[in-house]
């Protein structure tokens, strides 16, 4: 999907995923201490909103300024604030004194196009940053329920640590994996609970400079 697409499918009064943040969240930045906070593909808002009502300073980016509105009123209703920038994560030059945590929740693109984005998230990362990504696994197209149903498009977390691996050799930098593998998550279906297979990798920035 473009960002046509997007605003197209942001352009209703109703959150599409409500306003509350993606259940893993909160569990994977409870121990980090609270700074700054980038949302690649932050849609509208919910999750960087979340963090900014804990006290994070977030930026969020998306190419779809429908669903960036959608997000500054989310912030609004919480009394939070949050700076929004209408970007394409594949070739966004992000701020060079970087971010104490970057999140990319559910942004499903071919591995060329992902890996750009991965690019992006990881020269975002200041020194000490932590990087959390969560998206659709490739495993759920047969195993799992919802999401997108092209596999160009959903991922691994093998292929998401690949990924960073190409990212830190062009930028120079270091990266630790912390957690690399496959959650799963309940979803409510007219049919009744079933389980939906998403990738995790969380991943913390070692040097001192790019
Ligand atoms: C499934 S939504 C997830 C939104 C949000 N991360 C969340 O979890 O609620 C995917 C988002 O990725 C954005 N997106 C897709 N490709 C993008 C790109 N190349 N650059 C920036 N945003 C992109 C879409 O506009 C959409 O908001």
């Amino acid at each position: 999907m473009d960002a046509a697409d997007w605003n197209a499918r942001y352009d209703t009064a109703e959150l599409i995923w409500k306003g509350d943040p993606n259940q893993f969240l909160p569990a994977e930045v409870a121990e980090l201490p609270v700074g700054t906070a980038l949302d690649l593909a932050c849609g509208e808002g919910r999750n960087a909103v979340w963090l900014a009502t804990r006290g994070w300073r977030v930026t969020g980016v998306d190419f779809a300024e429908v669903g960036l509105a959608k997000a500054a009123r989310l912030a609004s209703d919480h009394g939070v604030e949050g700076t929004w920038i209408t970007a394409d994560a594949t070739e966004w030059t992000p701020p060079a004194e970087g971010f104490d945590l970057v999140i990319i929740f559910y942004l499903q693109l071919p591995a060329a196009e992902l890996a750009r984005a991965l690019r992006t998230a990881v020269a975002a990362l200041a020194p000490g940053g932590t990087l959390l990504l969560v998206a659709h696994d490739l495993l759920n197209l047969t195993e799992g329920v919802g999401g997108p149903q092209d596999a160009a498009v959903l991922t691994t977390a093998e292929a998401v640590v690949d990924g960073l691996a190409a990212a830190e050799l062009a930028l120079g930098c270091e990266l630790v994996i912390e957690r690399s593998g496959r959650l799963e998550r309940v979803v409510t279906t007219p049919e009744g609970d079933r389980t939906a297979l998403d990738t995790i990798v969380r991943a913390r920035r070692m040097d001192a400079g790019v």
